[in-house]
């Protein structure tokens, strides 16, 4: 069902695991299935410098997260919040059709933490 990307993102998540005073902080829900992630930002000058995630999701939720960190990652917040779930998906070599909503998990997540850093601005 899985690429051999997706797996290598599933298996060894990158940046996952909690992060110290983030400057942005978001979490959010699938209504689909009831995963949840929480994704966490650090912000230097507009440029995103350093990003970890938490899940409580599928494998495809946290190849998702894994592949999101690293694509925004030393990206500006406008260019962060102008990747689309079809971006992490073609950048994992295609999400399964079936799978394509987890992908929207990490994208909501950052979406909600740039929300939270932009309100403590
Ligand atoms: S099934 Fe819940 S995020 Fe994939």
């Amino acid at each position: 069902m899985y690429n051999r990307t997706i797996m290598d993102h599933f298996q060894n998540p990158r940046n996952a695991g909690d992060m110290e005073n983030p400057d942005g902080e978001g979490t959010v829900g699938n209504p689909s299935c009831g995963d949840v992630m929480t994704l966490y930002i650090r912000v230097e000058d507009d440029i995103i410098t350093d990003v970890r995630f938490k899940t409580f999701g599928c494998g495809a939720a946290i190849a998702s997260s894994s592949y999101t960190t690293e694509l925004v990652k030393g990206k500006t917040i406008d260019e962060a919040l102008a990747y689309t779930r079809q971006d992490v998906s073609d950048g994992l070599g295609g999400l399964p059709p079936i799978k394509m909503h987890c992908s929207n998990l990490a994208l909501d997540a950052l979406r909600e933490a740039i929300k939270n850093y932009r309100l403590k601005e």
